[in-house]
């Protein structure tokens, strides 16, 4: 068998993937305490595979080596965090980026800045301990049910002839699911007053 990408890395990369996490459930255990509710819908984290960060090596010229898998790509520990509401995701963005030896390497916020095709994300690079990159993705419900759909259609194979149309249509989709994500923010401010 080839020795790993990531060398003898993993087992640390998997305490920092944790501690990541950890910090995520304090968090939506704090909220829930406060605010009798949970900002966190669902979470996911993985460590990229073998063989996608080899190919991701080979897609982007960089050799096959441990450096270019820890320190020239940035997302071998990935972390998506959905959330119920826009405001929820700032909170997280707020809880990851004053973590303690946290350091906010980049910040693309495709919220406020769609994308042309409508994908809307809050995405983050963090720096742990000075250790290892990770790569969080922030969204809503809304947000991740479309990137799912769009990411079916952008990695299919065959063009058609309706492609043009497809992508038309998914981006109308996008920008009513954000108008609608908008609407259930004020609905929920306005829940939260009464109470
Ligand atoms: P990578 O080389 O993939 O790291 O791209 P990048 O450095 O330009 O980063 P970007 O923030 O644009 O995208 C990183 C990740 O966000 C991707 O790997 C996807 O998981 C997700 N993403 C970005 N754009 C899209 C999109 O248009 N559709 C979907 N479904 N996912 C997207
Ligand atoms: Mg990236």
């Amino acid at each position: 068998m080839r020795e790993s990408i990531y060398g003898n890395h993993i087992d640390a990369m998997e305490d920092v993937m944790n501690i990541i996490l950890g910090s995520i459930d304090e968090l939506r255990a704090n909220m829930a305490e406060e605010f009798g509710s949970d900002p966190v819908e669902h979470c996911r984290a993985r460590i990229k595979s073998e063989e996608s960060m080899r190919e991701k090596c080979r897609r982007q010229n960089l050799p096959e080596t441990t450096e270019s898998a820890l320190e020239l790509i940035h997302d071998a520990i990935g972390i998506r965090v959905v959330c119920a509401f826009i405001s929820d995701v700032y909170s997280v963005r707020e809880h990851l980026t004053s973590m303690a030896k946290v350091e906010v390497v980049e910040e693309k916020d495709y919220i406020k800045h769609a994308k042309p095709n409508g994908y809307r994300s809050l995405h983050m690079i963090l720096k742990y301990d000075n250790s290892y990159f990770v790569e969080i993705q922030l969204r809503t419900i809304s947000m991740d049910t479309w990137a799912a759909l769009e990411h079916h259609i952008h990695y299919k194979k065959t063009a058609s002839e309706n492609d043009k149309l497809i992508i038309a249509e998914l981006k109308r989709c996008a920008d009513e699911l954000a108008s609608t994500d908008m609407s259930m923010q004020t609905i929920r401010d306005m829940i939260r007053k009464e109470l």
